[in-house]
């Protein structure tokens, strides 16, 4: 039986991931490495420190790290540029539903977000009333795919990580749901999303009935 939903921000409750996208191909763009959507997929969930390693390593580049400061600073200018006129508008359809139906259930839910920007996303979103506890970047030691974010999510609302439910839409996350011994439901394409226990293209696609009975097969 399902105690807890633990959600992860960008690209599940809004389209923020592909803000991140936008911002970090444009720097790439700079830099003079290419990118596209298909080595995105890497980059989903990963940390911003994280995800300019990786991109400097695709391209074969190196940096001093003042370098990288101000190359990730860069990026995150770019990103705050587009989260600034976020509104409720900008939920993904059906996510509120869902997160709704959730806590009519009397289930609790989190958030697991690697993001600095997570706390001024979901105040601009108005969601903060459906989630009991927020864990984002600030708060963790170790980035997904480590199972940290998500154990520290099931921590706060003294739940057992058996009985937790983690959502995603970045392989690195489903990793670390799995990692974490939850049950792992991800969102977009199934071939990049492989490891996860259940596949919907589009967060309209959950309901807490479907949820239910894949949990008891
Ligand atoms: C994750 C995103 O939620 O947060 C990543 O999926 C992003 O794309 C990471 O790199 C860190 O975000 P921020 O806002 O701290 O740069
Ligand atoms: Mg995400």
């Amino acid at each position: 039986q399902i105690q807890a939903v633990i959600f992860d921000l960008d690209g599940v409750i809004t389209d923020t991931a592909e803000y991140h996208y936008l911002a970090w191909k444009q720097l790439a763009d700079d830099l003079g490495i290419p990118m596209d959507r298909s080595f995105n997929e890497q980059l989903k969930g990963v940390g911003r420190k994280e995800s300019l390693d990786k991109i400097l390593e695709h391209g074969g580049k190196h940096l001093t790290e003042e370098e990288k400061e101000f190359y990730a600073t860069k990026k995150n200018e770019h990103y705050k540029t587009f989260i600034q006129d976020i509104t409720p508008d900008d939920l993904l359809p059906g996510i509120l539903d869902f997160m709704k139906e959730i806590k009519e259930a009397g289930i609790q839910t989190a958030l697991a977000s690697a993001s600095k920007n997570a706390k001024p996303v979901i105040k601009r979103l108005e969601v903060e009333q459906y989630l009991d506890t927020v864990v984002d970047a600030a708060q963790v030691t170790n980035g997904k795919p480590d199972p940290e974010i998500f154990i520290k999510g099931a921590d706060q609302l003294s739940v057992d990580p058996a009985y937790c439910v983690g959502v995603e839409d970045a392989q690195a996350g489903v990793q670390a749901i799995k990692a974490a011994g939850m049950y792992a439901v991800g969102i977009g394409a199934e071939e990049a999303l492989s490891q996860a226990d259940w596949v919907v293209q589009q967060p309209s696609q959950l309901s807490l009935e479907e949820l239910k009975r894949r949990l008891e097969m």
